[in-house]
Order: C-alpha cells, then structure tokens, then sequence
C-alpha cells in the first residue's frame, strides 16, 4: 500500500496549500491512504467542521489532532459525528471523539488509525504507551487491520524515538507530529516500523512554527501582552511523508520525506 501522511496545516494559508495539491499528489502516487493532521487548521487553533469536511473531501481518509484538539470549542460536538476525525487516545475517559479508528482504503485494505500524545514537556495525561497497547491489542496488524498508522504527538524527540522502537515491528507507520519542524531522521526501523520523528507542518517556514513571526517572536523577549499570535500566510510549505507497505505483512518497505513547495528544500517520493 501507499500511504501519505501530512503534518500538522496551519491557518487558512496551510489548508488553502494542502486542499489545492492534494488531489493532484493523491492521483500521481497512487495513494491508497492519506492521513492529515488538522489540529492548527483553525487560524492555528483546532479545527472547525466546515474545515474538516473541506480536508476530507480534498482527498484525506482521516483526519489526526492533538494538544489543540479542541480549541475549537464546536469540536468537542461534531467530533461526535464524524468518524474520520481522530483525536489523541490517551485523553481522560469520557473525553468526546475517538482515539483511534478502522478504515477502509481505496484498495479494500483495512487502515487502523490512532492519535496519541506525548507527555514529556507537554500536559499530564494518561501513559501513551499503555494506551497504545490497548488499541493494538484489539485491533493487531496483519490480523485486524493491513496498515496501522500512528500519529505520535508530542514535543520531545527521544520521547518520539522511544515510541517508535517500542512498537515497532507492531505498526506500519510510527510519524511524529507537534514540533511543526520536519525531521531528516525518517528509516524503517530494524523490526519493519516506519519512523520519522516530526513529519513538519502544512505552512508559511517564514514564521515561528507557522505564526507571523513579528508576534511570536517578541513573546520570547517582552513581559508584555503583544498582538494575538495569528498564522503567516506566505508561500506555503506541504510537509509529511510517504510510506510504502508490503502488502502481505502491513510493514514498511520504504519511507520517504514530502517538502512541497515554501522555502524549505524540496523533497519528493520516487514514486
Ligand atoms: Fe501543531
Ligand atoms: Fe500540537
């Protein structure tokens, strides 16, 4: 199988970017599955419904958050209804939405799909790493499902790293998303896991991790309240990563980094 997955769109400018070239990526690669990280959708905040029917039907099977999971308050209701939005798993019980989910890709293939976040430099929440147990547990590669993509939210690398080589050789795909910086460390891990510890960001790179850098800069250096942190809207950078599965096992064959576009260097699957 072919899978994609895009790092967190940031702003109008991200989501405007990814909408517009996914169509024409989806087709050229052949995608049988595409998983869009959607948490700074929102002018950098969440994620509304418009904007997540908008991404999805722009060519995503799913839709991943994380720590901005519900800044748009409306999130916590439609999540609800919507099957293809993913929100970490190891949020407290009783929490809206789901964490992880199985899909039916363009080939048939059964995609589960789970969302976690990290809890080095980030909110106390429950351990991501017995979480995840659960869900593999319920729903194991090769037997419930033919890919396993996880989406590992989290600040800290070695965290990130260490969620990779725990289940690997368990899921097809192990990609971190949060930082918004793409990570030049993607391998198939020894046991057959696909790894990249940040995928970047769908955004403006002339900015502080997708916000117009004047004001987030000066919030680095000033005491004072500034302007309110608000997405750049320059050229925008496509950002994730592409992984290729072997179909009789659901582990990676190769992964390849995505820079579409902006001002970072360019990076293209040989497809
Ligand atoms: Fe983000
Ligand atoms: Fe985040």
């Amino acid at each position: 199988m072919r899978l994609l997955f895009v790092g967190d769109i940031v702003g109008r400018s991200g989501r405007t970017a990814l909408i517009h070239r996914l169509p024409a990526l989806r087709a050229r690669w052949r995608l049988d599955f595409v998983v869009v990280n959607g948490e700074n959708a929102a002018g950098g905040f969440g994620i509304t419904e418009t904007i997540c029917e908008e991404v999805l039907a722009a060519g995503a099977d799913a839709i991943t958050l994380g720590n901005h999971a519900f800044d748009q308050r409306e999130a916590l209701v439609f999540i609800e209804r919507q099957p293809r939005l993913i929100r970490p798993a190891n949020y407290p019980s009783g929490t809206p939405g789901r964490g992880a989910n199985v899909f039916e890709a363009a080939n048939g293939a059964r995609v589960l799909v789970i969302n976690l976040l990290g809890r080095v430099f980030m909110d106390a929440l429950d351990d991501p790493f017995q979480r995840i147990e659960q869900e593999l547990g319920a729903c194991p590669l090769g037997v419930g499902c033919d890919a396993a993509i996880v989406d590992f939210h989290a600040e800290a690398t070695s965290e990130k790293m260490a969620y990779g080589h725990s289940f690997d050789g368990q899921v097809s795909l192990v990609v971190g998303t949060h930082t918004h910086c793409p990570s030049a460390d993607h391998q198939v891990l020894p046991g057959g896991t696909a790894f990249q510890s940040d995928a970047g960001m769908c955004g403006d790179y002339d900015s502080v991790i997708g916000m117009a850098k004047e004001g987030a800069a000066s919030r680095f250096w000033r005491k004072m309240p500034g302007e309110r942190l608000a997405p750049a809207d320059g050229e925008v950078t496509v950002c994730g990563t592409f992984v290729e599965t072997d179909d009789a096992t659901g582990l990676a064959r190769r992964i390849e980094p995505i820079r579409q576009g902006g001002r970072l260097s360019q990076a293209m699957p040989k497809v």
